[in-house]
């Protein structure tokens, strides 16, 4: 069947980029020979999902050559952005927004009555997690149906990797952990609430970086 795997490298602090956006920390790593090639992990997959701030990333530094032209890709975004029409991609929009209703209806209870603002605001925060997981599960699937029976390749980042872990939409991990430290930057797996993970295989490569991957159990 196939799965969502968050296939990344992160930093031995958990951390995906510096604060700016930046890889030097991972470009000037060299993998080593016995390091899972690439090639093999990206022969399993059928299609992808990545996130706005990745895809902008991309487009930035790799001189707008989009490194994942044959398998089709979901780009998050509540943005409407204008994808080069010569890109395999689609913008997927999953705006989880209070709605320009819910913000009048919070504005007009009186300001003093504290406990039905309270109320008010606790339904309208359950709706909207409601709205992202089922957003989360629609985008899944139709990754899913894509993939033609492969795997989907979510490219992180670490915001739309954990929007589908919250969900319980993403079933496995595959960290290569790079000996270095940042002490601040984007974080690998940002999740709202405890997401457990079992791990399966665990490698410690020749130069120093581990190689995990887990899977994530299904939500209860
Ligand atoms: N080390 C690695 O292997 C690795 C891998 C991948 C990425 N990265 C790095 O990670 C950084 C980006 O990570 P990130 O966590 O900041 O960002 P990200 O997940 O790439 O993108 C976040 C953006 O995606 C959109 N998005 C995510 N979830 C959404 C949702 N549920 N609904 C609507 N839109 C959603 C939003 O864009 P809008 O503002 O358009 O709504 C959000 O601002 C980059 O520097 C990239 O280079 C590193």
């Amino acid at each position: 069947m196939s799965k969502l795997i968050y296939y990344v490298a992160a930093t031995m602090d958990g951390y995906i980029a510096t604060k700016n956006h930046e890889l030097g920390w991972l470009e000037a790593f060299t993998l080593s020979d016995d390091a899972t090639p690439y090639d093999i992990f990206y022969q399993g997959i059928g299609s992808a999902i990545i996130g706005a701030g990745t895809y902008e990333w991309i487009m930035e530094n790799t001189a707008g050559h989009w490194p994942y032209q044959n398998i089709p890709c979901f780009i998050l975004s509540s943005r409407n952005l204008s994808i080069p029409a010569n890109i395999n991609a689609v913008v997927v929009q999953c705006s989880v927004e209070k709605t320009a209703v819910e913000k009048t209806v919070v504005q007009q209870i009186a300001e003093d009555d504290f406990a039905t603002k309270q109320i008010a605001t606790k339904q309208i925060a359950t709706k909207q997690v409601a709205t992202k997981y089922i957003a989360a599960k629609q985008i899944a699937a139709k990754a899913k149906t894509a993939a033609k029976g492969k795997n989907v390749w979510v490219i992180g980042g670490g915001e739309t990797a954990a929007f589908f872990a919250d969900a319980g939409e993403l079933q496995q991990l595959f960290i290569t952990t790079v000996p270095v430290f940042l002490g601040s930057g984007i974080r690998v797996l940002p999740v709202n609430h405890l997401v457990q993970a079992v791990p399966q295989t665990q490698r410690f490569l020749s130069n120093g970086a581990v190689e995990t991957i887990m899977d994530i159990k299904p939500m209860t």
